[in-house]
């Protein structure tokens, strides 16, 4: 049986795919003999310019003698025709055996599984301290456990600044009850996987291993998480490899960029950079990393999520280690304003990179919104100009036709978000050639302003996008690891995990006002820009922030040629032109240099 399926080809190199094309052709050759068929399944995968062509077939497990002169049957098992593997490509029926279409006769199949099978529900527990554990089962053998914590670089002062990234650095370091050797040693003797993340919102410590090994993974996560025991050399050693990062941080202009936009956008808790300065990194100590994790690990404002792990069994294993945490009453999140602003820096990266933003006002507290804008950005996509392609790398998306396709000096233009507790931000980042920036940061700017306007966007785009969000967030959430995620960051965002039904309903009921009025909300807030690389020809604040005003009539609509024209906002007279030396970091923004 050949079956050939179209699908998107991820992980596959060039080298395996040669190597299994031949080894397929030649164990079909070796399988296409006359007389001697045998079967069982084997099945190659291989991949062909972003296919994955799959191609299962069954070989050799018992052999069975077929005579080809008076072509016996040899029961039901036959798949291969005499005539050879290739003859459903010629049209040839079999002459000795039914086609494959064919009901056997005296073999009653199964009921097929139901379409819908319920899924588990995530259970929820919340400790006397007001730590919070939850877990849904799952039916693989492996499980996944993280921890994650409601702490960030927000929650930083000026003492502590850069302490978010360091820890995420010094996870699973020595603790007081374990070295580090021993740690690893215990980690790999069960063949787990452990990691960590920092984020301004948000610390997350993971566990990955076979669900036999439960117990101990928690234990150990548990351990490293409250025991620390921050020995000097260790610290210093990941603060030599912190600063590094840092300092390579202008090989990666995308990163640097979304730092550049929360520190240039916000003014308060968000604007504190996850990736400290030099000079707050050689501040940071043993000590200090103390006290940051004594004061924000509190227990209300952590949550053990598990996917793959019965809840009462959970439960049982990890009440003990964690419920003589102590319950500090959960602080007020740090304040942050977003205000708008400009970040310019030049540097050596053949070309120039450029990021436009705005505000996302509610963040995911807005749940709606924050829905309505995950289709958004699904709507604009964008990528790179060399992208591999194919079907499902997104190459109808707004940002591919209209960007991409059209101007070959861009090589880089895609929609980016950036969405805390109660506030975001929402944009498009492009990487062009210098002489061509001005053009691209005003292509941008009529990207914004086109899906802010109504009659823009079709139906079909919509649709699709919204076919696209749901099939990623399915298939995302098919990952155990995501799934553990999505339990560990929903309950720390909304003390509850929302069904995905509710999610998948919503996306279904988005319209296309909803996307305008979105989008309109978005680009009446103050803009935010940031560049780097070669930014002499980057336009000036003033001018482009003129380019999205945008008259605040619901669902007006607006052209990008008579927006130069258009009104003059209160944001616009509010915005004092600056001058921007390039080379230097402009982290304030125009509105609040002004008010000084
Ligand atoms: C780790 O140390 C703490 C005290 O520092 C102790 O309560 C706990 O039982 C120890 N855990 C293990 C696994 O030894
Ligand atoms: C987090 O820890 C720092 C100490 O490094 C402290 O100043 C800050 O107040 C703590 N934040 C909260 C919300 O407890
Ligand atoms: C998020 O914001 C809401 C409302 O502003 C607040 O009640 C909640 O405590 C915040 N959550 C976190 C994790 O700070």
């Amino acid at each position: 049986m050949l079956m050939v399926m179209e699908a998107q080809c991820n992980n596959l190199t060039l080298r395996d795919t040669s190597s299994s094309i031949k080894s397929l052709f030649f164990r079909i050759s070796s399988l296409d003999s006359d007389s001697y068929i045998a079967l069982a399944f084997s099945s190659h995968l291989f991949c062909l310019k972003g296919f994955i062509v799959f191609i299962m077939y069954r070989a050799a497990a018992s052999r069975l003698t077929l005579s080809k002169d008076n072509g016996r049957t040899l029961g039901a098992y036959r798949f291969a025709t005499s005539r050879g593997l290739f003859s459903w490509l010629s049209g040839d029926s079999s002459t000795s055996h039914p086609p494959l279409h064919t009901p056997l006769s005296g073999v009653s199949l199964p009921p097929s599984l139901p379409d819908y099978v319920e899924p588990s529900k995530t259970k929820i527990t919340t400790l006397s301290n007001g730590l919070k554990i939850a877990s849904e089962t799952s039916p693989s053998p492996a499980a996944s456990i993280g921890l994650y914590i409601d702490s960030g670089s927000l929650y930083e002062t000026p003492w502590s600044s850069g302490a978010s990234h360091l820890l995420e650095k010094m996870a699973f370091k020595s603790t007081t009850n374990r070295s580090h050797f021993r740690l690893v040693r215990e980690i790999e003797a069960i063949g787990g996987n452990v990691g960590a993340t920092a984020s301004r919102e948000q610390m997350s410590y993971t566990f990955d291993a076979l669900k036999t090994y439960v117990p101990q993974m928690v234990e150990l996560l548990v351990d490293c998480v409250r025991n620390p025991a921050f020995l000097n050399w260790e610290v210093n050693e990941e603060i030599r490899k912190v600063k590094a990062e840092v300092e390579e941080l202008s090989n990666n202009p995308q990163g640097l960029l979304l730092e550049a936009v929360h520190s240039a956008g916000y003014s308060g808790a968000l604007a504190y950079p996850l990736l400290a300065s030099e000079s707050a990194l050689d501040r940071l100590n043993g000590p200090i990393l103390e006290e940051f994790v004594a004061e924000n690990y509190t227990a209300p404002r952590m949550v053990l999520a598990a996917s793959g792990v019965e809840h009462e069994e959970f439960l049982s294993i990890a009440e003990p280690l964690l419920s003589d945490l102590p319950s500090v009453p959960r602080p007020e999140e740090p304040k942050s304003t977003y205000v708008g602003g400009d970040f310019r820096r030049q540097g050596e990266s053949g070309g120039a990179h450029v990021a436009i933003a705005f505000e996302v006002p509610g963040g995911w507290n807005k749940e709606r919104e924050a829905i309505v804008l995950t289709v958004l950005q699904m709507l604009m996509g964008g990528g790179g100009s060399f992208s591999a392609g194919g079907p499902g790398k997104g190459m109808h998306s707004r940002l591919y036709l209209r960007v991409l396709n059209e101007y070959q000096q861009v090589q880089s233009f895609s929609a980016f978000n950036s969405v805390f507790n109660n506030t975001g931000l929402f944009g498009i980042y492009a990487f062009t050639s210098s002489d061509f920036v001005a053009e691209a940061v005003d292509l941008a700017a009529r990207e914004l302003i086109s899906v802010a306007s109504l009659g823009e966007v079709s139906q079909v785009q919509l649709d699709r996008a919204k076919e696209s969000t749901k099939s990623a967030v399915l298939m995302n959430l098919e990952s155990r690891m995501i799934a553990s995620e999505d339990i560990g960051r929903q309950i720390l965002t909304y003390g509850e995990r929302k069904p995905l039904e509710q999610f998948l309903n919503e996306v279904d009921g988005i319209t296309l006002n909803d996307i305008t009025k979105i989008a309109q909300n978005i680009i009446s807030s103050p803009l935010t820009m940031a560049s780097y690389g070669d930014v002499i020809h980057v336009p000036n604040y003033e001018s482009v922030s003129s380019k999205l005003v945008h008259e605040p009539t619901p669902l007006a609509c607006c052209s990008f040629s008579d927006l130069n024209v258009g009104p003059i906002s209160r944001r616009r007279r509010n915005n004092l032109g600056w001058p921007r030396p390039p080379g230097q970091f402009i982290t304030r923004s125009c509105a609040s240099i002004q008010e000084q």
